[in-house]
């Protein structure tokens, strides 16, 4: 494939952004852990001198298939390695490939164009296809073991809290109701029945099932347990200097990188009215991005799904400012 079929296939956002934040280091480690297309990724690796290493990695086993493929195109003095793993093995297998700290980090987080244009797995709301939406299809449940057996009431939180969806408990009845007659195994059918929810007005807004799909993703793949997971476990696999980015395209995960990230610049306990820290924890670095960072005039117009990306960046073993 060309760059512009990778770029069809999955068109990296923020991509000058985020290799400035990262200040990559010709000598350094870098880790990219949602390599999708490897759009971040080749850009990493063509800045890699000989003593240069990139770990790929992502729990889809056909975008690292493609990310392997393109990043054996780049031309490099680096070396590069493909890893298929979530966020949440990510300490256990850097110290086992690397056995040292990384100079470098990139979290992409969510799905992958490739992902949600393809039918068959289950991402869309336009396509028919299995509702399936697992990023692993080796582990895990279903969108549709999920929807068969998730009481009515904690469907509702659960499209309440990822998918910010206005008519959850409407939503969450006629799925109940619908599932009672027999599983709902497509995706056209779930898009009919939270269309059938929804007042007509909102129907001629825009489809009304991309919310409830995208809060059936974040459940079934659990996105927010494996970046809280991530966040925790991340300041000790970082060096002195490295470079964390995140890129989140939901508020939940944005607000979950911003409050990690002032954590680890000011993790004192101590209450605020203590003449003096007796907590004794020490900053472990500075946030980089004093604001977060969201896509360019230029980019929007070329890529419409960057509207809502926002990247932050944290230096590890820097001075708190
Ligand atoms: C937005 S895409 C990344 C695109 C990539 N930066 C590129 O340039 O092509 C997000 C990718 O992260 C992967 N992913 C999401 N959550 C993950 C997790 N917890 N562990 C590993 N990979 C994950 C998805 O499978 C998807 O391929």
């Amino acid at each position: 494939m060309t760059s512009a079929d990778y770029n069809a296939w999955h068109r990296p956002v923020l991509l000058d952004e985020t290799i400035e934040a990262l200040a990559v280091r010709q000598d350094g480690l870098y880790v990219d852990l949602t390599a999708g297309g490897g759009g971040h990724s080749a850009a990493i690796l063509e800045k890699l001198g000989g003593a240069g290493r990139l770990f790929s990695a992502d729990r889809d086993k056909e975008s690292l298939a493609v990310c392997q493929e393109r990043l054996s195109q780049v031309e490099t003095e680096g070396s590069f390695q493909t890893i298929h793993a979530s966020f949440s093995d990510f300490p256990r297998w850097l110290d086992i490939e690397a056995g040292r700290a990384a100079d470098g980090l990139l979290a992409d987080l969510g799905v992958s164009s490739r992902q949600l244009d393809r039918g068959e797995r289950g991402f869309s709301y336009l396509k028919d296809g299995p509702l399936d939406m697992r990023m692993n299809q080796e582990e895990g449940q279903s969108a549709a073991e999920l929807l068969a057996l998730i009481p009515e009431e904690e469907l509702i939180a659960l499209l309440r809290l990822y998918g910010e969806e206005r008519y959850a408990s409407s939503i969450a009845r006629s799925i109940v109701k619908r599932r009672e007659e027999g599983p709902i195994t497509r995706t056209l059918d779930l898009a009919d029945i939270v269309a059938s929810a929804v007042p007509s007005r909102v129907r001629r807004e825009g489809n009304p099932a991309r919310q409830t799909f995208q809060a059936l993703r974040m459940a079934v793949n659990r996105e927010q347990q494996e970046l809280a997971h991530l966040l925790m476990e991340l300041p000790r696999v970082m060096a002195p200097g490295g470079r964390a980015v995140f890129i989140s395209f939901h508020s939940l995960e944005d607000r979950m990188v911003k409050q990690a990230m002032r954590r680890w610049q000011d993790p004192c306990e101590c209450p605020r009215d203590f003449p003096a820290c007796i907590c004794g924890k020490k900053a472990l670095g500075r946030i980089v991005t004093a604001r977060p960072v969201a896509a360019s005039e230029e980019e929007l117009a070329a890529n419409p799904r960057s509207r809502s990306a926002r990247l932050r960046a944290f230096e590890f073993g820097g001075t708190a400012s």
